[in-house]
């Protein structure tokens, strides 16, 4: 298993990755994908094996001065690869990029029917500090908000 950065390659294979980790309304359009992963203000960690690709995170940093902030735009797991450590060596990675660069605190959005992925983000020390009403419109589903200090 290797954990590396975004190459432009890997698109193709984040996107089938995606459709395999969520449900339609969750899903990224490909040209989304591209669009997120390639971002300037993008950190993009990636684990793969005999090149295929096991999972990946993709985060946004964002905001101003001492306001700027990682936000995780998806983190994706292959199913058959779960319950191995591979999101927590995943977000841990962006975190200390993030935290490398400058920012002080990282955030998400979940659905809050997303069980597996709340307990995994209160696990690594998320907190959760809101709601948003059908945040997740196409699927009509509210998010938690949750943030960690960095
Ligand atoms: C959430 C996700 C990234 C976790 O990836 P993972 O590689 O399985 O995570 P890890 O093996 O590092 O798990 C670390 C801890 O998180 C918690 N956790 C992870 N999956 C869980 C589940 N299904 N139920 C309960 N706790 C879970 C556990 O505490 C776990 O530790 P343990 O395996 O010792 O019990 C993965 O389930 C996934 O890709 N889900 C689909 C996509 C998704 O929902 N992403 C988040 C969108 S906001």
């Amino acid at each position: 298993m290797r954990i590396r950065g975004y190459r432009k390659g890997d698109v193709e294979a984040m996107y089938l990755l995606d459709i395999a980790c969520f449900t339609a309304p969750y899903q990224f359009y490909r040209e989304m994908m591209q669009e997120v992963a390639e971002a300037t203000n993008a950190i993009v960690v990636v684990i793969d094996e005999d090149d295929a690709l096991l999972g990946f995170v993709i985060a946004h940093m964002q905001g101003q001065g001492r306001n700027r902030y990682a936000y995780i735009v998806t983190i994706d797991v292959a199913p058959s690869f779960r319950h191995q450590g591979i999101g927590t060596r995943l977000l841990q990675q962006a975190e200390e990029q993030a935290a490398a660069s400058g920012l002080h605190s990282i955030g998400l959005h979940v659905a809050v029917d997303n069980a597996a992925a709340i307990a995994f983000y209160q696990r690594q020390g998320y907190e959760q500090i809101g709601t948003e009403k059908n945040f997740y419109r196409e699927a009509a589903t509210d998010a938690f908000v949750y943030v960690k200090p960095l």
